[in-house]
């Protein structure tokens, strides 16, 4: 059962030291994540949360990386994101690089950026439009030897299948440019092989 102002009272739990930031990501595809995004200087991350996933990355990027940490952090019911107030504290808990949080919907931070991105985390709208919106937008932006994580791209036993699952399988995985190099429980992790034909 959610309590009304439950966000609210774990926000409060988070700031006492008595509740832990929630996450959907598992411990292996934690550890995973922290892997392949140890050294990374240029790092995306779409769909935010409470910060965990954004912690866990800033921990190990180049000391000198920048994260960009996007999420609209839609306000609930007292006008306050308090998985906003929360992620920012996960974020801060770690004095490495730099962490700019966006509130601007994935596809527009997409339509105005122009770098490099070495590592690409996606795990925001896992409807069939929000993944397409994102690996359409994104892709281009990851250089031969970068890599994109996709959470929820997997079927996991006793879940029902996604529509970011369907999309993966329909759409990414045959993309040529890109091969798997590591995939566990929901999370795929992809590499950039060759570039985009001109
Ligand atoms: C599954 S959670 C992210 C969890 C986080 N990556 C972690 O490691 O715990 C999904 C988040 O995506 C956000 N989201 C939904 N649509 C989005 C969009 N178009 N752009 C960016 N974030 C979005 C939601 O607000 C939500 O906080």
């Amino acid at each position: 059962m959610t309590l009304p102002g439950g966000s609210a009272m774990h926000w409060l739990g988070h700031r006492l030291g008595l509740a832990r930031a929630r996450t959907q990501t598992t411990e292996a595809e934690r550890r995973c994540l922290a892997q392949h995004a140890r050294g990374r200087r240029s790092l995306v991350e779409i769909g935010v949360m409470h910060g965990v996933g954004t912690r866990l990355l800033r921990e190990v990027m180049h000391p000198d990386g920048t994260l960009a940490a996007i999420d609209p952090f839609p306000p609930g019911r007292l006008g306050i994101s308090f998985e906003r107030l929360v992620a920012r504290r996960e974020a801060a808990q770690v004095p490495r690089g730099r962490v700019i949080f966006d509130r601007r919907p994935s596809r527009d931070v997409a339509a105005g950026w122009t770098a490099p991105v070495d590592f690409l985390f996606i795990d925001g709208d896992h409807s069939r439009a929000g993944i397409e919106a994102d690996w359409q937008g994104w892709r281009r932006f990851i250089p031969v030897g970068g890599l994109i994580a996709l959470h929820d791209s997997r079927a996991v036993p006793g879940h029902p299948v996604l529509d970011s699952v369907r999309y993966t399988e329909e759409v990414i995985l045959p993309d040529p440019a890109f091969t798997v190099v590591d995939a566990v429980d929901s999370l795929t992790m992809l590499q950039r092989v060759a570039p985009d034909r001109p």
